[in-house]
């Protein structure tokens, strides 16, 4: 077969190689123009190619691998690669697409940068508790400036699946469950990777994930069965993935669980229907891992059968599993699918590749020089830094335990007190984990040669030695000690002796959260448990650190350890970060961004819920006949949008403009807080709508916005809201998205369960 050298092919196609990419009003028409010029050079079997995705990394988390890439890439039948690590082996890889094969069409090089690039922040779903906007954006536009100078145009982020279910794993990766700052989360991921112009070279496209639902798998077990009411979908799973789209995302990834009884990724409803004409994304779909291939396991057929019907329901590129690469040539034979639709996602594709300017320049990314720059250096660190301290969460501090001192003598304990591997968390693949500062490496850091710490490991992460093994992976050892946990509890309680103050480092190791990484038992582990009731046993006060990917049901250490910071997994800038926070350099502003619930028995356990046509009367615990536990109360062990400060904050009266409106009217909403402690501090304040009539049940509140202050001691701040109906709205029966008149409360208040409300009337 005729090879046409890249510069042939412009001149073929009618372009210059410097025909520009930059964004214009007629851009996506003159893209399109372009791919289908490139499409009518190309074989069928070179249409399918830019449809496979086949994995180059050393992850691999699905059931198939893919064959020969090298081969693949010179035949054009490979339209990407993802997780290679390292922008010559990209240069290299590229050179061989470019130049090697027939057309020379160049690949998109993925990635999951997921929370950061080798500078890390700290897991999405601690980045979620800064309620800070711009500070995720800025971390998704520093990974992207990481990413885009070592060969990466494309990310697998943000994943926006809203969970109940702290049991999956994945809430790690997420932001928690609530529609309304998920939805915000999202954009702010994408306008940060996109940068409002793909065709920069410092921006990567952004993808968009799990679609859909993938957050809601029964019984939290990863990969699990969901199965939803359309009304629940709309209402509250849908919003974050639909913000996306809004905000311009380029790519999708289709959820490896089934939704209404189709797997997502055969789903034609979910990535037609709505993702393509209800909600307007022109970009393209890209399968979760080997997705295609487990519709086989699903029940859906064979491997031909399952990517035929794939590529029908909207997918365009084939990830790892090679179904799309195998079959669809047989499947067009048969007549069961057109070859318009391979054209449409090779399309698809292609488009993308003109929009990150790789026709122009197929080495764009590759930038040697700039990447020794910008990856992992000091300035990106100290943000990184000073962005982990606005994710930590104090959940409890009595007595005013903390901030410490600096001149505390501190004995610091616990298996994650000198783990450096472990703080960047789950999902960070480009991360140099032994450059992470552990908190011992903080403490010392800060206090330098006046530090007086003592340190004990103090017990096993867990104390069963098998599951310790199916969480020391992926360059996150977890040093299991062999001594016997009496040993080392004894050593901890005496290395504590002359200490004036515990510093407790536990929790669960970074790989105990993330993917299939499912829990049935989400209290702190036994071995870690024991600890700390020795700990607070020696009547020293004992401040909690604790490290998690997901809410933990800390009950008992709630009851009995006067401090907790909740200090998720901070990134690779964690011990300095957690350390300005102990010292009270920085005072936690954190709010929980998902509830933590008293057990696992209360499992899905939000805010956002329904009343039932029983509730229980509140501040009431038990009442038979009432939707209610014998054995607990109906309380979260710590409430969505939850999180203390080193000083207090008090809320006035909550003031609006009207209680009674019609149409299309404005309402003001206000309140003032005043700082009443004795530090400067931030607060997230929240306001929480419920519609308490509706023509379908609706939700006890809802959060509709929220502002972070910054106040002194003693300074006192007027916060106001706007609500107009377009805040009132929501999916009816119908799935129309309508407001209904009647009445609505209206709630501020520093978290979900602690708000004043004043009752209004919205007529039409
Ligand atoms: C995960 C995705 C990820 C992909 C590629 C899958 O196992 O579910 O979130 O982007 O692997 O690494």
């Amino acid at each position: 077969m005729k090879r046409i050298t890249p510069l042939a092919q412009s001149l073929v196609l009618g372009l210059t190689i410097s025909l520009s990419t930059s964004a214009q009003p007629h851009q996506a028409s003159q893209f399109r123009a372009k791919a289908d010029s490139i499409i009518a050079l190309m074989t069928l079997e070179e249409k399918i190619g830019q449809l496979n995705l086949p994995a180059a990394g050393d992850i691999t988390t699905g059931q198939a691998a893919s064959s020969n890439i090298a081969e693949n890439i010179k035949a054009g039948k490979v339209g990407g690669l993802f997780n290679v690590k390292s922008v010559e082996k990209i240069r290299d890889i590229q050179r061989v697409a470019v130049e090697e094969s027939r057309l020379g069409i160049p690949l998109l090089f993925a990635m999951d940068v997921i929370h950061g690039y080798e500078t890390m922040f700290p897991i999405p779903l601690g980045l979620a508790c800064s309620w800070d906007m711009e500070l995720i954006e800025r971390t998704a536009r520093l990974a992207a400036e990481e990413a885009s100078s070592d060969g990466i145009c494309w990310t697998f982020s943000p994943m926006v699946d809203i969970s109940r279910d702290p049991r999956w794993g994945r809430v790690s990766e997420g932001s928690g469950e609530d529609p309304y700052l998920g939805s915000q989360i999202a954009q702010s991921m994408v306008n940060g990777y996109q940068g409002g112009d793909l065709s920069q070279p410092n921006t990567i496209l952004s993808c968009v994930k799990h679609f859909a639902l993938y957050g809601a798998s029964e019984a939290g077990r990863d990969y699990n069965t969901v199965d939803m009411s359309r009304l629940k979908m709309y209402n509250t799973f849908f919003p974050p993935y639909q913000a996306a789209v809004e905000a311009g995302v380029g790519s999708v990834m289709t959820a490896f669980n089934e939704v209404d009884g189709i797997p997502a990724s055969a789903n034609r409803w979910l990535m037609t229907d709505v993702l393509r004409n209800q909600w307007d994304f022109d970009g393209f779909v890209v399968t979760d891992y080997t997705a295609i291939n487990e519709m086989t396991a699903h029940g859906l057929g064979d491997l031909k059968t399952v990517s035929a019907k794939a590529l029908q329901a909207g997918v365009d590129m084939d990830m790892v599993g090679e179904g799309f690469l195998t079959t669809l040539q047989e499947s067009l034979n048969e007549g069961k699918l057109s070859e318009d639709q391979i054209d449409e996602a090779c399309r698809r594709i292609l488009i993308a590749k003109f929009q990150l300017g790789l026709f122009d320049d197929p080495y764009r990314y590759c930038r040697a020089e700039e990447a020794e720059e910008v990856i992992f250096s000091s300035e990106h660190r100290q943000e990184a830094r000073e962005m982990a301290t606005q994710t930590f969460v104090l959940l409890k501090n009595e007595n005013n335990v903390l901030p410490l001192s600096k001149d505390t003598k501190i004995a610091l304990v616990g298996p994650l007190a000198k783990n450096r591997e472990n703080m960047p968390g789950t999902w960070s693949v480009a991360a140099n984990f032994s450059e992470s500062v552990s908190l011992y490496d903080g403490l010392i850091n800060a206090l330098g040669d006046n530090a007086t710490i003592t340190y004990a490991r103090g017990a096993n992460i867990v104390e069963d030695a098998l599951l310790e093994s199916r969480v020391s992976i992926f360059g996150k050892p977890t040093y299991r000690d062999s001594r016997s946990a009496e040993e080392m509890i004894e050593e901890a309680v005496e290395v504590s002796k002359d200490a004036d103050v515990i510093v407790a480092a536990v929790g669960e190791a970074a790989e105990m959260s993330g993917e299939s990484s499912s829990r049935t038992d989400i209290n702190l582990p036994t071995s870690q448990r024991k600890l700390l009731e020795a700990l607070v046993a020696t009547g020293k006060p004992v401040v909690m650190v604790l490290f998690t990917g997901r809410p933990l049901s800390i009950t008992w250490a709630n009851e009995h350890v006067p401090a907790i910071l909740n200090v998720w997994f901070a990134g690779s800038e964690a011990g300095d970060a957690i350390t300005d926070g102990l010292f009270g350099d920085v005072n936690p502003s954190g709010k929980l961004a998902m509830t933590f619930p008293q057990n696992v028995g209360q499992i899905p356990i939000y805010y956002n819920h329904k009343n039932t046509g029983r509730p229980l009367p509140e501040g009431q615990w038990f009442q038979k006949f009432r939707s209610n536990y014998l054995d607990v109360t109906n309380e979260p062990l710590y409430p969505f949008g939850y999180g203390l400060s080193y000083t207090t904050f008090d809320y006035g009266e909550l003031q609006l403009s009207k209680t009674s409106l019609t149409g299309n009217e404005t309402l003001q909403a206000s309140i003032e807080v005043t700082n009443s402690g004795e530090y400067s501090g931030q607060e997230v304040v929240q306001l929480y709508i419920r519609d308490v009539v509706g023509s379908i049940t609706r939700p006890m509140k809802e959060l509709k916005g929220f502002q972070k202050i910054s106040l002194a001691p003693g300074e006192t701040q007027t916060v106001r809201f706007e609500i107009t109906p377009d805040d009132l709205k929501f999916y009816n029966y119908d799935l129309d998205y309508v407001w209904e008149p009647g009445e609505f409360e209206i709630m501020i208040g520093g978290n979900s369960a602690d708000v004043t409300t004043q009752a209004v009337q919205w007529s039409k």
